[in-house]
């Protein structure tokens, strides 16, 4: 049984959005912390935010670009001299418009991020939970990984990934106390439209009824942690479009790209 109380934590992607709020939802409950992602200020001033919520919380910073495979490879060799029972991959971001025009370096970064810096952390903390029969993985997906997604592409098929790896992973550890999740979010008012946003052509958002706040998505995945859920999809209105998708895979993936394309014309 796996308890988030006294737990030692890593978060990757601390800086900003839903892994901002993953800290602030364990500090009160959490042994310790280690928050990761680029912005250096961003990680400082969350840690003394979570240290007056919690002052016998130990909370460590590292400043690590995630798509920079020796600054990834660091971190995760750095992880066997320091017990993690909560990883965390919740670092990622997605590149919106056509794939013909993307970008290398954008294209890069979303494999790097999403899948590959996900991977290695993973297998970077899991001996260690089999050899202590006790942890918890909880991989950071998205409604986006249940259908292919035009102008998601990349993004989209990274996510896939992230659901079929958790899933395979889960069963090949059922055995052994571990818990694994895969967290669903479907839109969620964050920095992630802004960093995929590409200048050249912006794009309107998802409808405001299919957002689901911050702190709801943190709350409902930390309770499908503890509750060993294979797949968690905060929110109604996510729960059931996701449910649909799955009878209805590609009439809902045609209205959905003619109803996208004509928002985007209007
Ligand atoms: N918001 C949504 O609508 C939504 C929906 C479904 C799934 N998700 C998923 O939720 C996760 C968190 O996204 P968010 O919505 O919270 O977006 P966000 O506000 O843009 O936060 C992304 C976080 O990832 C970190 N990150 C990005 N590239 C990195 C790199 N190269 N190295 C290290 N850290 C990196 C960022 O930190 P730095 O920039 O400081 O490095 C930031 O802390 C992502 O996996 C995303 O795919 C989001």
């Amino acid at each position: 049984m796996f308890r988030l109380d006294n737990c030692s934590a890593l978060i990757t992607g601390a800086s900003a959005g839903i892994g901002r709020e993953f800290a602030r939802q364990l500090a009160p409950r959490a042994g310790s912390l280690l928050l990761v992602a680029r912005r250096q200020n961003r990680l400082e001033q969350l840690r003394a935010e979570l240290l007056t919520i919690n002052p016998a919380l130990r909370v460590d910073v590292r400043t690590v670009d995630l798509a920079n495979e020796r600054e990834m490879t660091d971190l995760a060799q750095s992880l066997a001299a320091e017990p993690i029972d909560l990883l965390i991959n919740n670092a990622g971001l997605g590149d919106r418009g056509d794939f013909a025009t993307a970008d290398y370096p954008r294209l890069h970064q979303q494999v790097q991020v999403n899948i590959l810096a996900l991977s290695v952390l993973t297998r970077a903390v899991l001996p260690g939970m089999l050899a202590r029969k006790l942890g918890a993985i909880l991989n950071v997906s998205s409604t986006a990984a249940f259908l292919p997604l035009p102008g998601y592409a990349v993004y989209a098929a990274t996510k896939a990934y992230v659901n079929s790896f958790s899933q395979a992973i889960r069963v090949e550890t059922r055995r052994c106390g571990i818990h694994i999740t895969a967290l669903c979010p479907g839109p969620v008012h964050t920095e992630f439209e802004e960093v995929a946003t590409r200048a050249a052509r912006p794009l309107r958002s998802a409808p405001e009824f299919t957002h689901v706040p911050v702190e709801d998505v943190v709350h409902a995945a930390l309770r499908a942690i503890v509750r060993n859920k294979p797949i968690v999809i905060p929110g109604l209105v996510m729960k059931l479009g996701m449910g649909m998708t799955r009878l209805l895979p590609l009439p809902l993936l045609r209205f959905a790209s003619r109803v996208a394309d004509e928002r985007d014309q209007a």
